[in-house]
């Protein structure tokens, strides 16, 4: 499904042209930095971003990384980790999307090497969610793989959490209690389930109505649905390590600041783009699972069964 953003629903609404602004401040609708994510976090006060969402390098030797000994790549992480979490408000949340490293055929899990960089910091994992895809390489000496993990983290106990605004429908919306003190009532929520942790959404292939020249970018899907769960308007969304600005769009499509940092230029300027593109309502992207709006038929919070209907029953 190809989907435009309607620009009423903007709150940001442009009367001139989206202003991407090269230095942090919290009163930007955009901060964009073209360099290194430890020098852009120095920039940033303690305390001010509502949700971090970020896909970083996987140290497989990419044109954006240079493979480096794991423990060394630990290490790097853990220093922008930990700035993260300086910079990341009490209620807020860190969304660290990972996959494999690879090395000589053996598969290193990242999340797992990652964990303790936040665990040690104090931070609670709330779900290790899955993401799921259809397409990828073939292996010949193992299983091909076909999904990627989100490690979603709070800062403290009391955090944002939205689970209305990504509800999907259910599975069978007019299921109804047969027997007990509910009888006869509908026996789900009627504004949709939680979509739990398993999430089916494509990959960005070549086919992708959002691909662009970066080689690795995550899906507007994936990143929509952390943005719409974990934060609120006006909120502050950061992606430290910002590819082509993925996360950034979710975030402008979905009325949120957003900042983050890239140090390859090509990848930069295609972010600047997209946001432009995504705050006029112009981007295209690729939503799989639509946030559950119920029809308003009320009927579905009704009881929906009449008086003798229950007698019959009961019996
Ligand atoms: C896995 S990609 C992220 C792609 C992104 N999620 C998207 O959808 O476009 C990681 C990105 O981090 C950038 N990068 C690597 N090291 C960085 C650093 N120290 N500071 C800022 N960006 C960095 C790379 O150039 C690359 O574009």
């Amino acid at each position: 499904m190809k989907t435009k953003h309607s620009q009423t629903n903007n709150l940001f609404a442009p009367k001139d042209d989206l202003l991407i602004n090269s230095q942090f401040s919290v009163k930007n609708t955009v901060s964009l930095y073209l360099g290194d994510c430890l020098d852009f976090l120095n920039q940033i006060p303690n305390n001010s971003v509502q949700l971090i969402v970020t896909s970083p390098p996987y140290n497989l030797g990419k044109e954006y990384e240079n493979k480096l000994d794991i423990t060394e790549y630990v290490s790097q992480q853990r220093r922008v980790i930990n700035e993260c979490i300086r910079v990341l408000k009490d209620k807020g949340s860190i969304c660290w999307q990972v996959g494999n490293y690879v090395n000589n055929g053996e598969i290193i899990p990242l999340d797992i090497l990652l964990y303790n960089c936040f665990k040690d910091k104090g931070l609670k994992l709330r779900n290790r969610i899955v993401w799921h895809f259809g397409h990828g390489l073939h292996c010949s000496n193992r299983f091909s793989v076909r999904y990627e993990t989100i490690l979603w983290f709070t800062k403290g106990d009391d955090y944002v959490f939205n689970l209305d605004a990504v509800r999907i429908p259910q599975k069978y919306p007019g299921k109804k209690y047969f027997k007990g003190p509910n009888i006869g009532k509908y026996s789900c929520n009627p504004n949709g389930k939680n979509p739990s942790d398993i999430w089916d959404i494509p990959n960005v292939k070549n086919n992708h109505v959002e691909k662009t020249p970066h080689p690795c970018q995550f899906p507007v899907a994936l990143v929509q649905w952390l943005v719409l769960a974990l934060s609120n308007r006006e909120d502050i969304v950061f992606d430290p390590f910002l590819g082509v600005g993925t996360t950034a769009v979710a975030g402008i499509m979905n009325n949120r600041k957003v900042a983050g940092s890239e140090l390859v230029i090509k990848y930069y300027n295609v972010a600047c783009e997209r946001i432009k593109l995504a705050f006029q309502g112009n981007l295209r992207f690729r939503i799989d699972k639509p946030v559950y709006k119920p029809s308003g038929n009320l009927s579905i919070i009704k009881d929906p069964f009449t008086v003798s209907e229950k007698k019959a029953l009961c019996k």
